[in-house]
């Protein structure tokens, strides 16, 4: 296959580069606009390959996306690129509605031109896959409770309801248009090259400086954590086998409090770095508690059985096993770390796109 994924520089679309690359024989053009969450570093065990391609371009740039698929003759999208920071959101709406709503409505359109005059066999086989978050469903209260692929939408913070408009959009041009389109929804992913603002690469960052460990209001928020290679997995398994006009949950079973994981990544740290910063007893002694989020969202947690029973796709790390995996990978990779923590990852991608 030749599979056009947008956002291939950044967390998870990185992991499905290369997973995609390493375990298959299909083609991979890389569209990514290279925002600050864009890092071609994350793509250095696979750049080399004649089979990968990188275009840096913006989703909502009609013209460079119309010239990109009619070069590349994609038989398959994966949509990836996003704004995705909540806390980002909430200081600036403005670049989400704009990437997130608008960006995936441009792209949607440039598809459907290509789509409609691909030949009958190609057109019946073309797959559009739009990658989504659980945030969409909101908040659950009942500790038995779980989102479904039915679960109504009740999105709570500018990201989410950015997200949740764009599965709107993909949805419609599958029933208006007739386009091919497959949707999934996942939980938090964490793994290898994770941009360290969020909560596992700042906790083990910050834990290694002998920094504090911000942990938001209680630390009580409950999230279902998934290994980022285990998404890669599931979404080439949905963009190959899953059913048209389908929605497909992926969640890790591994629902842990915030509190919890910082809590894990502590324990982990004393075994795998026990030379610790000068002065520090414990790890955990740096755990901090601050000033809650607005809207936090209190439980996210996904039932994953549809993907389970339809496409026989099942998370293979544990959270145990994932946590520790990631945790080393940030020891052994620390230059990756010191280039996004100091910009230079941004300045290669001045000199890459020159
Ligand atoms: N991180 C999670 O836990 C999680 C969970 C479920 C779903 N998702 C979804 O998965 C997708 C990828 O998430 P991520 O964590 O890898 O995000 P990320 O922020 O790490 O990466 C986003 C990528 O998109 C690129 N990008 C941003 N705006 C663009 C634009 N206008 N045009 C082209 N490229 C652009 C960025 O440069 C970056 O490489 C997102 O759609 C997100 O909503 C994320």
């Amino acid at each position: 296959m030749r599979i056009l994924i947008t956002g291939g520089a950044g967390f998870i679309g990185s992991a499905l580069v290369r997973h995609t690359l390493l375990n298959t024989d299909h083609h991979v053009l890389n569209l990514d606009k290279l925002t600050y969450a864009g890092n071609l570093e994350s793509l250095s065990p696979v750049e080399h390959l004649p089979r990968y391609k990188f275009l840096q371009a913006d989703i909502a740039d009609s013209t460079a996306v119309s010239l990109a698929l009619a070069e590349f003759q994609p038989d398959a999208i994966m949509h990836l690129a996003a704004e995705s920071h909540v806390d980002r959101s909430i200081d600036g709406p403005a670049a989400f509605i704009q990437t997130n709503i608008v960006g995936t409505y441009a792209l949607l359109e440039a598809t459907r031109a290509y789509w409609m005059a691909l030949p009958e066999e190609r057109k019946q086989s073309f797959r559009f896959h739009h990658i989504s978050t659980d945030e969409v469903y909101g908040d659950l209260h009942g500790v038995d409770d779980l989102f479904t692929e039915t679960t109504p939408y009740a999105p709570s913070s500018p990201y989410s309801a950015s997200k949740a408009a764009s599965d709107h959009l993909v949805r419609a041009w599958h029933r208006t248009y007739g386009l091919p389109v497959l949707l999934t929804n996942c939980s938090n992913n964490y793994g290898p090259y994770h941009f360290p603002e969020k909560l596992i690469p700042l906790v083990i960052l910050n834990a290694l400086e002998g920094k504090p460990l911000p942990v938001y209001g209680d630390g009580s928020q409950v999230r279902d954590w998934l290994f980022v290679e285990d998404h890669a997995r599931a979404l080439l398994k949905v963009v190959t086998e899953g059913q048209v006009g389908e929605t497909y949950n992926i969640g890790g079973h591994n629902e842990q409090k915030n509190i919890d994981v910082v809590r894990a990544i502590c324990g982990l740290l004393e075994e795998l770095a026990p030379n610790k910063p000068s002065g520090l007893a414990r790890y955990e002694d740096l755990i901090t508690f601050v000033k809650d989020r607005p809207g936090h969202d209190q439980r996210y947690a996904i039932d994953a059985s549809k993907i389970e029973h339809e496409l026989g796709w099942t998370p293979e790390e544990t959270f145990a096993s994932g946590l520790r995996k990631t945790v080393q990978w940030y020891l052994d990779n620390l230059e990756w770390c010191r280039h996004v923590q100091d910009g230079s990852y941004q300045r290669e991608r001045l000199g890459a796109s020159a």
